[in-house]
């Protein structure tokens, strides 16, 4: 029987003043979707992301949705999204009645890869049929390349709109994830670098936009004393006590992102000399925010699949999980076109995401890099 306490992939790390924050919010009676403490966390990520306009939403699937939306995307459209992601990424596209389009990733960076990404628009044009946003993923915190995609959209004037959803806190030529794009949506949910208890929230420095999302997101209401409604909207905003949280949240993210960033170093300390096995890459461009640690394995060298391992620390209360599966390998998604397809669906099958949580202590780490040596038959060495 194991005893052990279980490690998670990616828990909640409460840094201690979320609670005052929340406490404000009941003080001030403001348990309600909007509050002092919600527009003091949309003029936080203003500052931390440098979009103008920010609104807090009940999911990064809400977000998407509303930008999405925002864009006029609806039925005949063609939306080009990465299929190296979670569906929450692709499902508002559906949603909408638009068709999606995938493209595989690039081997450098596993996000969008821009040279696919001119040849699906291209092949979409050709069959006379508009593409009418480019949605990346930040995949596992990395940026995508965002001024190569812009080089494919911009002739086209297709707005690039960011899947930053795993992303907060990472940069791209030193700016934030998603910023000098149309929009940007980003998420908070329980499993994030930073979280709300989940939520999410749209980024744009356009304000009409923001301020018609804003409209849109609670339920559409026009201005009357009574509840006048001309549009369909939907009921997407942040609760106020959830952006308390936030708050707190946010004072902790800097410290977040480096210690990430150390455990990505620790796992790569202790294991990169197992053969067959590699890391996500990170490119110069950018500095990941390293969401999850995730690595590559080949069996074929190592004596040992991802599979074994997941298992292999499933055994020892640990959690670890396959990356995401790509979304043109999905049942829902089996008549849809991708543009490539085979990089990502060979990162899926060598690939496992470690624990990465940022409360993990270095007995903990250990834990995880004894039970990988374990399993690949090299045991004994765990720390760097
Ligand atoms: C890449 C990506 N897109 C979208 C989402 C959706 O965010 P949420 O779970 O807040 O709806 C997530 C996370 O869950 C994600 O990882």
């Amino acid at each position: 029987m194991v005893t052990s306490k279980r490690l998670y992939l990616s828990p909640p790390h409460m840094g201690g003043t979320e609670l005052d924050f929340v406490k404000q919010a009941f003080a001030s009676n403001f348990i309600a979707p909007l509050g002092p403490q919600l527009a003091e966390f949309e003029a936080e990520f203003s500052r931390l992301t440098g979009f103008s306009h920010c609104l807090g939403l009940s999911s990064g699937t809400a977000a998407i949705h509303l930008g999405l939306r925002l864009l006029g995307i609806g039925p005949g459209d063609v939306v080009v999204a990465s299929t190296l992601t979670f569906i929450g990424s692709v499902s508002p596209v559906a949603f909408l009645g638009a068709d999606v389009h995938f493209v595989d990733s690039d081997a450098d960076t596993w996000t969008m890869n821009p040279a696919l990404l001119a040849r699906a628009v291209e092949s979409i044009h050709a069959q006379g049929r508009r593409v009418a946003a480019v949605i990346p993923t930040d995949l596992y915190g990395q940026c995508a390349d965002y001024d190569a995609l812009q080089a494919v959209c911009a002739p086209h004037s297709i707005p690039l709109f960011v899947d930053a959803a795993e992303a907060v806190g990472a940069t791209y030529k030193g700016r934030h994830a998603g910023y000098g794009c149309v929009a940007a949506a980003y998420s908070f949910n329980g499993n994030k670098i930073m979280t709300t208890g989940g939520g999410g929230l749209l980024a744009s420095d356009d304000e009409a936009f923001i301020t018609e999302a804003r409209r849109l997101s609670q339920q559409a209401r026009d201005p009357a004393p009574h509840y006048e409604h001309t549009t369909i909207g939907y009921n997407y905003r942040m609760s106020n006590v959830a952006a308390a949280i936030g708050l707190g949240q946010l004072e902790m993210l800097d410290g977040f992102v480096a210690r990430r960033r150390e455990i990505f170093d620790w796992y790569r300390d202790a294991l990169g000399d197992l053969p067959g096995v590699s890391f996500m890459p990170e490119p110069d461009y950018g500095r990941s925010n390293r969401w999850l640690t995730v690595i590559l394995v080949d069996e074929a060298i190592l004596g040992v699949g991802p599979e074994a391992i997941r298992l292999a620390l499933e055994a020892e209360n640990i959690e670890s999980r396959p990356l995401w599966k790509p979304m043109h390998m999905q049942p829902v998604f089996k008549n849809v076109p991708c543009t490539g397809g085979e990089l990502s669906e060979d990162i899926f099958r060598r690939g496992l995401c470690l624990p990465s949580g940022t409360a993990m202590t270095e007995d903990d780490l250990a834990r995880v890099a004894r039970t990988i040596r374990l399993a690949a038959g090299s045991g004994g060495r765990t720390a760097p």
